[in-house]
């Protein structure tokens, strides 16, 4: 990023106005930088040191957001949708002027931790196949899942279009029993993300997963106190740890 930018940029990038608006707020007499009344909405300031104020509230400036969400079920994972509402239109409206995005899929009935960034390089290394970001989700599997499913992932199983799955690591929590209606949960973590793929690695083992929902993506584990349908940024530690990741995952 360039070290200085014009203000009213600046200003205008993190929804405080449009540039004639800034020009006006200026003219009232409304900003100030380091600790100085602006006269020129278009002067020069670098955003990482300078302090800018207005209306009395410091401008927390920043490039890109890091958003992660626990996504409920009935949203779809997009920016857009004619139909449905998105993950995008559940965020808080500061969040708008930075036009984040989902990084990868959940289905619209899957729950779970959902990153959302408006940092493409990021999200275009977590995404890229190359680099195995590993996830985990939690499931409800109708009825018995058994050693031998444990087994079968273990090694890779074939989805219904003949694609081999790298190997998946399979923890059972509790094995149900078909008798008595009971449902199987389990926890599967996987290293790529092909479309539906939790659901279709059930179905190349005869079993229908019936709830979904993602609890870790790379180092970063969804947050216990979000509710469904909250959002919080990343701090510092997760998204210095979150960078690390796709840089090690490489192979
Ligand atoms: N696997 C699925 O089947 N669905 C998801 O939403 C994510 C992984």
């Amino acid at each position: 990023m360039k070290q200085t930018q014009r203000l009213d940029k600046i200003l205008a990038h993190v929804g405080i106005g449009t540039r004639s608006e800034l020009k006006r707020l200026a003219k009232e007499g409304a900003i100030y930088v380091n600790g100085v009344k602006v006269k020129d909405s278009g002067m020069q300031v670098n955003p990482e040191t300078d302090v800018i104020k207005v209306n009395g509230e410091a401008v927390l400036y920043r490039e890109f957001v890091y958003l992660m969400m626990n996504k409920p079920q009935g949203v779809v994972s997009a920016t857009e949708d004619n139909r449905d509402r998105t993950v995008v239109d559940l965020l808080d409206d500061v969040y708008a002027p930075f036009e984040v995005f989902p990084v990868g899929r959940l289905d619209k009935d899957t729950e779970g931790f959902l990153l959302l960034t408006n940092d493409g390089k990021l999200a275009h290394n977590l995404l890229s196949p190359r680099k195995h970001v590993p996830k985990t989700y939690f499931a409800k599997v109708e009825w018995e899942v058994t050693e031998s499913d444990r087994e079968a992932f273990s090694q890779g199983v074939t989805l219904d279009d003949g694609y081999e799955t790298l190997p998946g690591i399979l923890k059972i929590l509790k094995s149900g029993n078909e008798s008595n209606g009971e449902f199987s949960e389990i926890e599967l973590t996987i290293m790529e993300g092909k479309f539906h793929q939790v659901k279709r690695m059930f179905q190349a083992v005869g079993k229908r997963v019936s709830y979904l929902k993602r609890i870790s993506m790379g180092p970063l584990v969804l947050d216990p106190n979000l509710e469904l349908g909250q959002a919080r940024e990343l701090t510092k530690e997760e998204l210095l740890a979150l960078q690390h990741a796709h840089t090690t995952l490489e192979g």
